[in-house]
C-alpha cells in the first residue's frame, strides 16, 4: 500500500499542528472494536443478479423526483474480495454491513435463494480470514417491495412474523461466524422520515412539510410502525436468545440515531422543550427497551395514537437489547415551538408532536457539518446515566464532503479524530462504548444525496467503469491510528461542554 503510506506524512503533520493532547489505539481497551461501515443497497449494487428482487428502496430511488439509484452503487456485490482486501490493509478490526432480505429471500418470506446465501457466506468468510470481526445489520431502509405491496409493510403487524422468519434464516446459515448483530439500522430516525416526513423509502406522509406524499398518514403511522419495530426486534432477539445465543454466543442489539441536544437558551421552556426531544428522540424506542414503557410525555401528547403494549410484549421488549448501536453526524440545539392550538391531531407529524425547533450548532449542509464533539460526548454520558450504561456500539459517524473534493479530505480527518477523542473521553467517565465505525467504509450511494456527497474513506471514481477505489487521508490517518504509527491527539473538547448529559430527563 504505497499510497497509503505517503500518505500517513501529511497526516502527522496536520495532526502536529493541530492539537496536542495525544491519545492512541491501546488507550481503548484491547476486545474494543474499531471498524467502517456500508449498507447492502448503498455498497453492492447488482440489483437484480441472481435472483434479488426489489425492495422499496429501489422503487424510492427510481421515484419520479430522484436521481440515481443504487443499481451499481460501488459494485460490492462483485468487488467484496478487493473491498475485504482495502480494509485489511488499512487495520480494520470490524466491518459493518447489512444483508439484502430480498437478496436471501426474494419473496419477503419462503425459499431462500442460494446465490444470495453464497454470496453472505462468502464474504463473512473473506472477512474472518482477513481477522475482521463482521457486525450485521438485518434491517438497514430495504423491505422486500413484496411484502410493502402484499400488505404495507412496517405498518401492519404481518410484518414481525417474517422479519423473525427472515432473522432466523440469517442466525441459522450465518450464525457461526457472526457474533454482533443488530437488528434495526436507526429505527427512530426511520420510523420518522418514512413514515412522518416521507424523505425516506418507503415514502409515506400527509402533511407535505418535507416532500410530497402519494400515501400515508403522519400523525399515526410513525407511531405505528415504530411499535412494530420494536416488536419485530424483540421476537427477533427472543428467537435468538431461545434457539441460538448459548451455541452461537453472540449479542443482539437494537439502533437509533442519536442527535447531540441542547438547550438553546436557559429558559425554563427551552429546558422543557430539551426534556421532550430527550423523550421524543431517544425515550421512544429506549424506554420501552430498558424499562418496559413509552416516555409519559408521549403517551399524553399523542393519546390514542401511540399503540399500547400489551403485558406480555411488555415484558418480551424490555431487555430485548444486549447492546444498542448508536449513529451520531451531529448536535443542535432545542427550542420550544408553540403548539399551534388549531392543528387537529390528523394535521400533526412527529415534529409537531414533539413541540421542539432545532436549530444547527455552526455550519452544515449536505457538504459537511462543524465538528461538534461535545455533543456526542453528550450522548454517550447521557445513555449511561439514563439508561443503567447500556452497552454501547457506535454504528456510524463520519463527515460527508461534496463527492468529487479532493483526496486530501484533511475535515474528515479532523472530525472523526475529534469524536474518537470525545468517546475516549465518554469511556474514561465510564461509558460502556464497545465499538467504532467510521461511516462509510467507501464511497457508496448516499441516503439523501446520491453520489452528490460521500462519506467513504475510500474514494470510488463512479465515472470509470471499473469503478477503481483510491485511499483518501482518512483511509490513511485511519490506518495509522489503528495500527499505532501516529499518535493523535484530542481536541479540547471539555471548553463548549453544553449540559446535555447533566440533566437526564428520568
Ligand atoms: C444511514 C446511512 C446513511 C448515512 C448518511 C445514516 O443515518 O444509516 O444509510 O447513508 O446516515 O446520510
Amino acid at each position: 500500500m504505497q499510497s497509503l503510506s505517503l500518505l500517513s506524512v501529511s497526516v502527522v503533520i496536520v495532526l502536529a499542528v493541530s492539537y496536542s493532547d495525544a491519545f492512541t489505539r491501546n488507550d481503548f481497551p484491547k476486545d474494543f472494536l474499531f471498524g467502517a461501515a456500508t449498507s447492502a443497497y448503498q455498497w453492492e449494487g447488482a440489483v437484480d443478479e441472481d435472483g434479488r428482487t426489489p425492495s422499496v428502496w429501489d422503487t424510492f430511488s427510481h421515484s419520479d423526483n430522484k436521481k440515481g439509484d443504487g443499481d451499481i452503487a460501488c459494485d460490492g456485490y462483485h468487488k467484496y474480495q478487493e473491498d475485504v482486501k482495502l480494509m485489511a490493509e488499512m487495520g480494520l478490526e470490524a466491518f459493518r454491513f447489512s444483508i439484502s432480505w430480498t437478496r436471501l429471500i426474494p419473496n419477503g418470506r419462503g425459499p431462500v435463494n442460494p446465490k444470495g446465501l453464497k454470496f453472505y457466506k462468502n464474504l463473512i468468510k473473506e472477512l474472518r480470514s482477513h481477522g475482521i470481526e463482521p457486525h450485521v445489520t438485518l434491517y438497514h431502509y430495504d423491505l422486500p417491495q413484496a411484502l410493502e405491496d402484499e400488505y404495507g409493510g412496517w405498518i401492519n403487524r404481518k410484518i414481525i412474523e417474517d422479519f423473525t422468519s427472515f432473522a432466523d434464516v440469517c442466525f441459522r446459515e450465518f450464525g457461526e461466524d457472526v457474533k454482533l448483530w443488530t437488528t434495526i439500522n436507526e429505527a427512530n430516525i426511520f420510523a420518522i422520515g418514512a413514515y412522518s416526513e416521507g424523505f425516506l423509502p418507503p415514502g409515506h406522509c400527509s402533511t407535505n412539510t418535507f416532500v410530497n406524499c402519494s400515501t400515508g398518514n403522519s400523525s399515526t403511522e410513525p407511531y405505528i410502525a415504530g411499535h412494530n419495530l420494536l416488536l419485530a426486534h424483540a421476537s427477533a432477539s427472543k428467537l435468538y436468545r431461545l434457539k441460538y445465543k448459548s451455541k452461537q454466543r453472540g449479542s443482539i442489539g437494537f439502533s437509533i440515531y442519536a442527535y447531540g441536544l441542547s438547550p438553546y437558551t436557559n429558559s425554563t421552556d427551552d429546558e422543557i422543550a430539551f426534556q421532550r426531544a430527550k423523550d421524543f428522540l431517544f425515550g421512544w424506542m429506549l424506554k420501552p427497551l430498558v424499562y418496559g414503557e413509552y416516555p409519559d410525555v408521549m403517551k399524553k401528547t399523542l393519546g390514542s395514537r401511540l399503540p399500547v403494549f400489551s403485558e406480555e410484549e411488555t415484558e418480551q421488549v424490555k431487555g430485548s437489547s444486549d447492546f444498542f448501536g448508536i449513529i451520531h453526524y451531529m448536535t443542535v440545539y432545542v427550542t420550544n415551538s408553540k403548539p399551534s392550538p388549531s392543528l387537529p391531531p390528523s394535521n400533526r407529524e412527529f415534529f409537531t408532536d414533539m413541540g421542539v425547533d432545532t436549530i444547527f450548532i455552526g455550519n452544515s449542509s449536505f457538504f459537511g457539518w462543524d465538528a461538534i464533539p461535545w455533543g456526542f460526548e453528550g450522548v454517550l454520558e447521557y445513555l449511561k446515566q439514563s439508561y443503567n450504561n447500556p452497552p454501547l456500539y457506535i454504528l456510524e459517524n463520519g463527515l460527508p464532503m461534496e463527492h468529487d473534493s479532493a483526496l486530501q479530505d484533511t475535515p474528515r480527518v479532523e472530525y472523526i479524530q475529534a469524536y474518537i477523542g470525545a468517546m475516549l473521553n465518554a469511556i474514561k467517565n465510564g461509558s460502556d462504548t464497545r465499538g467504532y465505525f467510521v461511516w462509510s467504509m467507501i464511497d457508496l450511494y448516499e441516503l439523501l444525496a446520491e453520489y452528490k456527497n460521500s462519506f467513504g474513506l475510500y474514494y470510488v471514481n463512479f465515472s470509470d467503469p471499473g469503478l477503481k477505489r483510491s485511499p483518501k487521508l482518512s483511509a490513511s490517518w485511519y490506518s495509522g491510528f489503528l495500527k499505532g504509527t501516529v499518535d493523535v491527539a484530542s481536541q479540547d473538547i471539555t471548553q463548549s461542554q453544553s449540559n446535555f448529559s447533566g440533566s437526564s430527563s428520568l
